[in-house]
Formats: structure tokens, sequence, C-alpha cells
């Protein structure tokens, strides 16, 4: 080749990709909506690629270009998305317009990775509408309540091993000590299976839950963006975000599980039970298959391991940056257990007014879920965003981001929004949950449909653990609250240090036998 002709190619390589990533950035441009100039590729993400800034500020700054705008447009990259910031838009695209809004956007091609893409958040449309149906008699407060039992025993048997640990153990990093708890939470109550993983780390279902849940490796972060902006590649090159034999050892769980009991007529309180209850009451032909079983436990599985120990790591943070409120709930449940002799019930642990307005100042502070999404499916016109602008017309195919962490700590909707003060919910009994300026777990027909399970699992440990135990600050710790820049899950800067200490009179619980069977 002549060198005139290498010149060529490399203008027309350069004019290629400069076309590609920037023919998506003129959009707001055009339109006049409030943006920040994108620049190619990155759009909006680069100082965050180049980890100079945590989501969490990311969505915060955006949120606050314009406080007069109604919505504000924001490049993910390549994609434009529009960011709510009006409650009544909120409303109409979470809640009213169900029709227009009902997906999100792809996570994984369902083609590639049939089991997580067989998981309730993937679902669009009618599918999702069966599959909602299907699985939300399992999460009402009575069926939670069958599953107290077992949480309660992975948080006693918890609770016991933090009090006992010796002294040069005691400062400990949260997040990998809670996910031990959440991963035995979810075995027990979905996959009928007993383990101890902080006696046992090496356990089959631990191990294979992390690798499948862990996104932040480099490796992963590439395939779910591939998955995401062109599932056709991922469907060529079979990119699998689930190993096959993985994915094979969660299914052979549920089928074997699912087998017996038919066989034997045995019973247990979890939820594949409930799976299992409520499809004898299905005309045939609209059952749940053990498919579907074994997709959805392992969304559950998948949705649930991590959220749940980050939260809890925050609340357990601020616990320790705020003693005063801890001695409190130490108190509250110190005098709950008298109350019950001992014995911590379900009905007792709820009825805990303090506790429960800790943990909802916690989610509104820092939700872990910093913003929630929406795919628009059919074309929908907004009102201008500023008065004088023109409306705009949210394509289908577009994306709606709600920034729940901004409007968390919008000072508009909380005094002192930055400040942990659990009593706003104490004092203001559920003014707050029902505003429609709080949504830690979405908002609409496709909020967290595990928010009862969660906010249940998160309680049973706190009980157990604070009745025994102090949670200290640490000399790693940092504080106040620093998150880790540049992931997209919220992650303490360094991870989540705090000592425990042994309370000096705890109160004693009735024991809870915790039998630890490993998983073979
Ligand atoms: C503190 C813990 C958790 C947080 C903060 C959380 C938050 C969320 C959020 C924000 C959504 C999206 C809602 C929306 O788009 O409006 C969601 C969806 C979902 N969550 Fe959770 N979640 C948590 C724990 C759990 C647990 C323990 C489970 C399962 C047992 C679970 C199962 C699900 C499912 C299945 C969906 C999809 C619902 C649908 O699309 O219909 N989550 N969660
Ligand atoms: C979140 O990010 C941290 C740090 O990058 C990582 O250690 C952790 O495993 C991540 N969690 C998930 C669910 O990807
Ligand atoms: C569920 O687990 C318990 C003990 O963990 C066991 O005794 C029982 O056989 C299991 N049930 C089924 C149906 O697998
Ligand atoms: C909260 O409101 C309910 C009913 O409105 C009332 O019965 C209850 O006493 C109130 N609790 C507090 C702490 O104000
Ligand atoms: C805390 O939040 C939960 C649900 O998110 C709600 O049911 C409860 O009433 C709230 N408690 C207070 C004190 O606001």
């Amino acid at each position: 080749m002549d060198y005139l002709s290498i010149v060529l190619s490399l203008v027309t390589v350069f004019v290629a990709f400069y076309y590609f990533t920037t023919r998506n950035h003129n959009l707001f441009k055009k339109h006049g909506i409030v943006h920040v100039p994108p620049t190619p590729l990155f759009g909006n993400m680069g100082s965050f690629a180049r980890r100079q800034i945590t989501m969490l500020d990311l969505i915060v700054k955006t949120y606050q270009l314009d406080p007069k705008a109604k919505y504000i447009g924001f490049y993910e990259f390549l994609t434009p998305i529009i960011v709510l910031r009006d409650l009544d838009l909120i409303k109409a695209v979470t809640m009213k317009n169900l029709e227009q809004f009902s997906d999100h956007r792809p996570l994984v091609n369902r083609k590639v990775d049939p089991m997580l893409g067989g998981a309730l958040f993937m679902l669009n449309g009618d599918q999702w509408k069966d599959h909602r149906n299907m699985l939300s008699p399992s999460f009402t407060s009575s069926k939670i309540k069958t599953m107290f039992k077992l949480m309660s025993e992975c948080a006693s048997r918890f609770a016991e091993h933090l009090s006992n640990l010796p002294e040069e153990q005691r400062e400990t990093e949260m997040k990998s000590l809670l996910t031990k708890y959440t991963n035995d939470v979810i075995a027990s109550c979905v996959y009928n299976v007993s383990i101890d993983s902080v006696k046992e780390p090496n356990n089959v279902f631990y191990v294979y839950g992390r690798i499948s849940t862990t996104m932040a490796t480099f490796k992963r972060s590439l395939l779910f963006l591939v998955h995401r902006n062109a599932p056709w590649l991922a469907e060529l090159l079979q990119l699998k975000v689930v190993d096959s034999h993985i994915a094979k050892f969660f299914y052979d769980q549920v089928a074997e599980t699912v087998e017996t009991r038919q066989r034997t007529g045995t019973r247990r309180s979890d939820i594949l039970q409930l799976f299992m209850d409520s499809n004898k009451k299905r005309e045939s032909g609209k059952e749940m298959t053990v498919q579907d079983m074994a997709n959805h436990a392992f969304s559950f599985f998948f949705g649930g391991f991590d959220t749940v120990a980050s939260q809890t790591c925050i609340v357990a943070h601020l616990l320790a940056e705020n003693p005063d409120v801890q001695e409190r709930v130490q108190q509250e449940i110190d005098e709950t257990l008298e109350n019950n002799n001992g014995e911590l019930t379900y009905e007792a642990m709820h009825g805990m007014k303090y506790l429960d307005a800790v943990i909802n100042e916690t989610l509104r502070l820092y939700p872990i879920a910093l913003f929630i999404d929406r795919l628009c499916v059919k074309d929908f016109e907004l009102p201008p965003a500023r008065p004088g602008d023109k409306p705009f017309t949210v394509k289908a195919g577009m994306n709606i981001w709600v920034p729940v962490i901004a409007i968390h700590q919008d000072s508009k909707y909380y005094e002192n929004p930055l400040k942990f003060d659990p009593g706003r919910f104490y004092e203001n009994n559920k003014t707050i949950t029902n505003s429609g300026v709080y949504m830690p777990f979405g908002l609409g027909p496709r909020m967290c449909i595990g928010n009862r399970f969660a906010l249940t699992e998160i309680k049973v440990l706190l009980c157990h653990v604070l009745a025994k135990c102090s949670i200290k600050l640490a000399p790693r710790t940092i504080t106040p609250l620093q998150f880790e820049k540049g992931v997209f899950n919220v992650t303490g800067k360094n991870g989540f240090w705090l000592a425990i200490e042994p309370r000096k009179s705890s109160y004693c619980f009735s024991t809870v036998s915790a039998s630890a069977v490993s998983c073979s």
C-alpha cells in the first residue's frame, strides 16, 4: 500500500470512529435540554471512567445542574438519558403510565444467558406481568413471617460468632463478613440449604454466589457493557455472564428439592415451598415450571446478596458514627427482648419503632440503588423542561432515570438533608414514606418485590448483633463515610472497616438452635 492510501484509510477509520462515538451526542443540544457537553465515547461519564468521581456525586451533580428544570439530559457513554427532577413527572413515568414505561433497559441478552435473563427484573411487558403476579404472593408480610425463623437462625449464629471474636480480629471488614450472612439467609430461605459461611467460607454456595454476583472485575464490567450496548455481539460470541456450570448447579439445587418434596411430601417454610403451593392453585398450563422457579430463585440470590450486605454495612457504619443512636437502638432491643421472655418474634421485631426509623433514615441518606431506570416502549411527550422551552417527545427505546439519591438529599424535601437523623422518621409517623420523595426500593408496580424480605433480614441481624455487641469506629474506618470512585456499585472506600466489641452487659437470648450442615 502506498503512503496516500495508508493516510486515507487512517482518516476513514478516524472519521468512522468519531462518527460512531458521537453520533447520539447531539440530541439534547438540538432540543435545548440542559446538559453538560459530552466528550466523544464517554459522554458525561468521562470523570467517572477516570475514577475521579463516585456515581453518587455524578448523579447529584447532574440533578443540581438546573434547579428549575423538570428534567436534565445525561449521556451515559453513547446513550442519551433523561434524568427526571420533577415529582409529578416521576409519578407519571413510574406509576401512571405503565404502558409506556413497563420495562427496564435490558441488562443481559436472554438468548445467551437464560437464567439471568429470566429474572423478574429483566422481564418485559406481559411476561413481566404474569411473573410478577406469580411471585407476589410469596412476598406478603405473612409469607415473610414464615421465613423469619430461618433468618433468625442465621442471624443468631452470626451474632454468636461476632461476640466471640478474639481481640485482634475485632476490627473487621464488614462487607466480606455480611455477604456471608446474606448468602446463608438466601441459601436457607430459597434453596433449602443450611450452611455456615463464616465457618466454611469455601462452601460451593458462597463461592459460586460470589463469582456470579461480583460485577466489579474488569472482565465482568466489559461483559455487561457488551450485553447492554451490543446484544447481537454477545449472542454471536455467546458471552455468558453466569457460567454454564454455575447455572446448572443452581438449577439442579432447585430441581432436586422440588422433586424430593413432590415424591416424599415433605415441606419446609421457604420460598420454593411457596412457589410449589401457589402452583397448586393455578389452572393447568399456567403453573411455574421448574426452570421458572430456578430462574427466580437465582435472581433473588443475585438481587439480594450484595444489596442487603452493602446496605447493612452502611447502617453499621452510621451506628458507629452515632453512638447515641446506637445506644438508643440497643435499649429498644433490650426492652423488647425483656418483654418477650428473651425471644425475638416477628411481631415484636417489627414493633420496634426506633430501629425502623434508623433503617429508614439510612435508606434515605445512602440508598444503595442510586437511581432507578425505565425504558420507554411507546412514544411519550414530556412537558417543557423550563417555562418557554418546547415539549420533548421521549421516543420508544429511550431511557429515563429517576435520581433517587439526589431527591433523598435535596434540601427542598428534607431539612438539613445530609444529616443522619432518625428522628425525622420516628416523629413523623409514615408521612415521609408516603410523601413521594422516599424511594429506596423504587416506585410503582415495578418496585422492589423483596423490600419486606430485605428489611426483615436487616432487622433480624441488627437485633441479634446489637443485643450482644456494639459497633465502634476502628483505626481503618474512614469517617465521614466515603465511597469508591469509578465503580457502579456503592462500595465503601477501602471497604467498610469497623470494630465489633462484645457488650459488657448483654441480654441473653433464649437460644435458637442453629445447626450447621454444610452443602456438599
Ligand atoms: C436493601 C436491599 C435492596 C434494595 C435497596 C433493593 C432495591 C431495588 C430497586 C431500587 C429495584 C428497582 C425498582 C424500580 O425500578 O422501581 C429493585 C427491584 C427488584 N428487587 Fe430489590 N432491593 C433489595 C433487596 C432485594 C431482595 C432481598 C430481593 C429478593 C429476595 C430483591 C428482589 C428484587 C426483584 C425481583 C426486583 C425486580 C422487580 C420487578 O421488576 O418487578 N431485592 N430492588
Ligand atoms: C463492588 O465493588 C467492589 C470494589 O470495586 C467489589 O469488591 C465488589 O465485589 C463489588 N460488588 C459487586 C456486586 O459487584
Ligand atoms: C430441606 O432441608 C432440610 C434440612 O436442612 C432437610 O431435612 C430436608 O430433607 C430438605 N427438604 C427437601 C425437600 O429437600
Ligand atoms: C402514628 O399514627 C397512628 C395513626 O395515625 C397513631 O395511632 C399512632 O399513635 C401514631 N404514632 C406516633 C408515634 O405518633
Ligand atoms: C419505614 O419504611 C417502611 C417501608 O419502606 C414503612 O413501611 C415504614 O412505615 C417506615 N417507618 C417509618 C417510621 O416511617
